[in-house]
């Protein structure tokens, strides 16, 4: 214990060193960023505009930059493997293989293991051997395969609503579908915790983004009643299960002030669809709507799905125009192998209905075995997104690498996944985690978070 405080001086030390060169210091040979997912958008620090470095001066360009240095300098320092970007061999399970042996894994968002699951590779190898690789063409000019209708019909009925779209990211749904949806003269306002991507398609419509609290209807009800009537189209956005804290959208309680606002309702189902609900058919499901409780449901195929890609349902009106906007005919169609993945994984979601029961059981005792150790879970519902909180950037990154070293992964999150003082070690709970597995790293993340925490005193000093 005193030889790791020891060191958590020295990495203080080292990191204040490499700080200080600023705008001078040499970028690292290596860069690393300690944040895995874009998530929470931050407000943006404004730039000299000075060209002549290129970018090497615009403010995320030297935010990166120095997370770099300050990751390169831990690793060299302590010798403790840096958690970020470790290549892996084989499937992306509960235990992985890396270079660090097997390791137990907390890291995926396969939460039903259908990622590599037979049937679902099966699919895939009989669309690729049927359609090739790619679609090689936009839908609307010969790259449409009945595969997409399909899977499209499918994910329509989940949300109960008369239709469906598939799109080729995730990302790019939402920033794109809000982009073609929203003008100058409109508003998107978002909880404060709401994926990046839907700020940014915020930004390419040019329409005003705003927050609200967290999951907090009173809070929206002030924004839009100061606010709505400045706007002409005005979308309520929220997620269905937040994908960096673990606790569930508040939808009819949200979706009714929005209402009562004359505004339109989207719900990203990115973490909900296949883990929310008894047959994994997201918050919908969950809380006992209608599909048209909400105008636009967005989701991702590439979680609890194991594909990539994502989708819109909605009105038929709408995804009609859907069909026709940059967002599928500006693009490749989906890849076939895709499409077919997402396919047979709702068709083993309905068959293998147990999964689903699987992934919460283990949630719920993951999330107890964290909480009986006294670790702080921040706004965690017992969901299969587990955060353990750990502020501070080196702390975090701290964590994540002592856990590795203890055989399990977990990804560090920090600026600008989530604002600083919430840095938090994210474990992704899946079906195919076993109770040891569960019980062996709860005690391990209450070591290395007191070690962890003992650094940050360390480095405060
Ligand atoms: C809430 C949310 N929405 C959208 C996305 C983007 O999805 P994708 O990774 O499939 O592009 C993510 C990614 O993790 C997410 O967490």
């Amino acid at each position: 214990m005193t030889a790791s405080v020891a060191s958590a001086r020295d990495i203080a030390r080292s990191l204040l060193n490499n700080t200080e060169g600023g705008e001078n210091s040499t970028p690292a040979a290596d860069p690393v960023s300690p944040v895995p997912a874009p998530a929470a958008a931050q407000p943006r620090p404004g730039g000299t505009g000075r060209q002549s470095r290129g970018f090497a001066d615009q403010p995320d360009v030297v935010a990166a930059r120095e997370r770099a240095q300050s990751a390169l300098a831990m690793e060299k320092l302590t010798k403790m493997p840096n958690p970020l970007f470790i290549p892996r061999q084989g499937f992306n399970t509960s235990v992985i293989d890396g270079p660090y042996g097997a390791t137990t894994n907390f890291s995926n968002y396969n939460y039903l293991g259908l990622a590599h699951h037979p049937k679902v590779i099966g699919a895939v190898q009989e669309a690729v051997g049927k359609y090739g690789a790619s679609a090689s063409a936009s839908r609307i000019t010969s790259g449409e395969i009945e595969i997409y209708p399909n899977l499209e019909r499918k994910l329509a009925e989940i949300y109960d609503v008369e239709s469906a779209v598939i799109a080729t990211s995730g990302y790019l749904t939402n920033s794109g579908v809000i982009g073609f949806l929203m003008s100058e003269r409109d508003a998107v306002v978002c909880d404060a915790l709401i994926h990046n991507s839907v700020i940014t398609g915020a930004r390419w419509a040019g329409a005003r983004s705003m927050t609200f609290r967290h999951n907090d209807a009173e809070s929206l009800r002030g924004v839009l009643r100061m606010s709505r009537e400045r706007f002409d189209r005005v979308l309520v956005v929220i997620e269905g299960h937040y994908s960096m804290d673990g606790d569930v959208g508040q939808l009819p309680a949200l979706a009714a002030v929005a209402r009562e606002f004359d505004c339109a309702v989207m719900v990203d189902e990115a973490h909900s669809i296949g883990v929310f609900g008894a047959h994994g058919h997201g918050v919908r499901e969950h809380f006992g709507l209608p599909g048209d409780a909400v105008d636009i449901w967005m989701g991702c195929l590439s979680k609890a799905l194991g594909s990539c890609g994502g989708f819109i349902a909605g009105s038929a009106e709408l995804i009609q125009a859907l069909h026709t906007s940059p967002v599928t005919t500006l693009t490749v169609g989906p890849p076939p192998s895709a499409a077919a993945a997402a396919l047979a994984a709702l068709e083993v979601l309905e068959s293998e209905p147990d999964r689903v029961a699987r992934l919460w059981s283990n949630a719920k005792l993951f999330s107890s075995a964290l909480r009986e150790r006294n670790l702080d879970l921040g706004f965690s519902e017992g969901t299969p997104i587990c955060p353990v909180l750990v502020p501070g950037e080196i702390q975090v990154l701290y964590a994540s690498s002592l856990l590795l070293q203890r055989g399990v992964y977990v990804g560090p999150v920090a600026s600008p996944g989530v604002g600083p003082g919430q840095e938090r070690l994210r474990f992704f709970v899946t079906a195919e985690h076993t109770e040891e597995q569960l019980i062996t790293t709860a005690d391990l993340v209450a070591e290395v978070v007191g070690l962890a925490t003992e650094v940050g005193a360390a480095i405060a000093m």
